[in-house]
């Protein structure tokens, strides 16, 4: 461990801690504002969200306090944009979902091939958040249409 930058480790580790909690309020926020028929699949799925939100922030979390540093208790920007079509709700969600993303990447920058057990945290984290991306991003498509609905290129 002696290559790492580890203040720029804690650093990118606590940006997805608050950006990780800020999806908690986030999709438990959006969860109560969805109406219509399709309430009852699209809210279990926003909770599921914010559950594995959470999850996420208590894994960053401890590896925070793993290297010995104080975990963050800002949590990240929000967004009330005051909108109730669950469209509106997901595509807010794809871009927090990809600036998170952005942190793994970095993270994955900082530790590769110097400290594996963080390697593999940061990259479990960017296949889980890819997998997020793209199921957000077909939840936005129109029937039929096979075209991505962002223009963003998986790296
Ligand atoms: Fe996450």
């Amino acid at each position: 461990m002696s290559k790492i930058d580890k203040n720029r480790i804690v650093g990118v580790l606590n940006r997805l801690l608050e950006a990780e909690l800020a999806g908690v309020v986030r999709y438990t926020h959006y969860s109560f504002l969805v109406f219509g028929f399709g309430r009852i699949p699209i809210v279990s799925w926003l909770r599921e969200q914010a559950n594995e939100s959470l999850l996420h922030a208590q894994q960053v979390g401890e590896w925070i306090t793993t290297l010995g540093a104080y975990p963050s208790l800002v949590i990240g920007p929000l967004l009330d944009s005051h909108k109730y079509d669950v469209a509106a709700m997901l595509q807010e969600s794809l871009e927090a979902e990809a600036s998170a993303l952005e942190l793994y990447r970095k993270l994955l920058a900082l530790v590769e091939g110097r400290f594996i057990a963080l390697e593999e945290f940061a990259r479990q984290m960017v296949h889980a958040e890819e997998l997020h991306a793209a199921e957000v991003d077909k939840m936005l498509r129109k029937p039929g249409d096979l075209a991505p609905f962002s223009r963003r290129k998986p790296a």
